[in-house]
């Protein structure tokens, strides 16, 4: 695979995609191309570069500055063109993104998501198969390599943090060696490659991070509202209770790892790694004590000053935001896409289902029902069985053998 990239499209208009652009920007030899759908995105974006002839990075890369060719909200003017087409959005927005852009990729695209959350593979795999671009290598890179936070829009972005190494995993699985090559040159952080979709899908760490914190912060809570200066830290807000609740979910998850390794023993999840041994790979750099899972997320300099997510009330105080990504997006593209794979297993997840009680209930969807994953609520997440997979066998042939085999049926799921 040729290891530079001629023209990249870079998708969506947040954190994530403000930070890639300037980074990208220095390795990719054609044009780089911005798709921001959402709302007047892309000409507050193109708007913001071109007054400040660049988006320019604080913090970590301090001065790093570039600017896209071209922004856009009409699929057809920013990734006709493209090689590669990078979505760096909330893991809800992608379906949409890839409708609407679908019609009008290359062939043979390279397209992927960072990160892809779970799930991401059979979503992305009808979607291309229904535009029939089927010479299109899916991936789908395990988190965004940086912690984060716009400070102007279109002008400036901070970079909190940077992790030592992310995964990538691909369709065709054979194509992930290629795609980490590109992905390090074009990003200059070490992407390694994973061995395949389904231990991306369960290695996604926000799933656990994200609505396990939610959960041990807030479980309690009953409506009282919190003063601006008493808004909790998130992730430095961890105590030795939510620590325990965290490895709890992170040991169910590698059961479940280990479960399906018993059945099939060619399906290798090494990947999947335990919550502090993943934290204290991908954020060596950025931690001060890694000795426990405890002061792996209170040293560590990625989460200096993040607050838990709250929204005014209108009276100067705050509540939670059981709106924010954390749930909406790393619950039914994340956390309930493993739960449905230890149905699928027959591997029972009691952590996990207390922490999908809660944050459902937050989120005001009925996904479990006693037990099963009947609720009313799941035909908008990315659970395997949305797409047509209804037995482990079935998900393990999907993951090894690749999707085209025996799913058109359930392409109409
Ligand atoms: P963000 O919070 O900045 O996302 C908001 C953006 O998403 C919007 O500005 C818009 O461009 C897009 N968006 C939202 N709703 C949309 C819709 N309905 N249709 C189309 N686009 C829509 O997200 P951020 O921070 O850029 O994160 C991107 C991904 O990276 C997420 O999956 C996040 O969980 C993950 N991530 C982010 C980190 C960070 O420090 N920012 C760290 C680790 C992971």
């Amino acid at each position: 695979m040729d290891v530079t990239i001629c023209n990249l499209a870079v998708c969506g208009g947040g954190n994530g995609a403000h930070a890639v652009i300037p980074i990208a920007r220095r390795n990719v030899r054609g044009r780089l191309t911005v798709y921001a759908p959402y709302a007047d995105e892309a000409k507050r974006l193109e708007d913001g570069a071109r007054v400040n002839e660049g988006i320019e990075l604080v913090g970590l890369h301090q001065g790093l500055k570039g600017k896209p060719d071209r922004v856009s909200k009409t699929p057809q003017e920013v990734v006709a063109e493209a090689e590669m087409v990078l979505i760096v959005a909330p893991a809800f927005a992608h379906e949409n993104m890839l409708r609407e852009m679908a019609p009008y990729l290359k062939e043979n695209v390279l397209l992927g998501a960072m990160p892809a959350r779970s799930g991401f593979e059979y979503m992305a795999s009808r979607i291309l198969r229904e535009a029939h671009k089927n010479h299109a290598v899916i991936f789908a890179m395990q988190t965004l390599p940086w912690a984060c936070r716009l400070v102007g829009y279109g002008q400036k972005v901070k970079i909190l943090g940077q992790k030592e190494r992310v995964g990538v995993a691909a369709i065709p699985a054979t194509a992930a060696p290629g795609v980490a090559e590109l992905l390090t040159r074009l990003l200059g952080v070490e992407i390694y490659p994973m061995r395949h979709m389904l231990a991306n899908s369960l290695a996604n760490v926000g799933q656990i991070v994200h609505p396990g914190i939610m959960y041990g912060l807030f479980k309690n809570f009953s409506g009282e509202t919190f003063m601006e200066d008493a808004i909790p830290l998130f992730y430095h807000g961890v105590d030795e209770d939510i620590v325990e609740l965290l490895q709890r979910m992170s040991d169910e998850i590698l059961q479940l790892t280990k479960s399906i390794q018993a059945r099939f023993p060619g399906v290798r999840l090494d990947d999947v790694l335990p919550l502090k041994e993943w934290l204290r790979t991908s954020y060596a750099g950025s931690i001060a004590d890694p000795s426990t899972l405890l002061t792996c997320f209170t040293t560590n300099r990625a989460y200096d000053g993040l607050k838990a997510p709250m929204r005014p009330t209108g009276t100067g105080f705050f509540v939670p935001d059981f709106t924010s990504r954390y749930l909406v997006e790393d619950v039914p593209m994340g956390l309930l896409v493993t739960r449905a794979i230890a149905q699928l297993a027959g591997v029972s997840t009691p952590i996990i289902d207390e922490v999908l009680a809660a944050t459902s209930r937050w989120l005001q969807q009925e996904y479990l029902v006693s037990g099963k994953l009947v609720g009313k609520d799941l035909k908008p997440t990315r659970i395997p069985q949305n797409y047509g997979i209804s037995s482990l066998e079935q998900l393990v042939q999907v993951t090894t053998q690749g999707w085209s085999l025996q799913l058109e049926n359930g392409g109409a799921a």
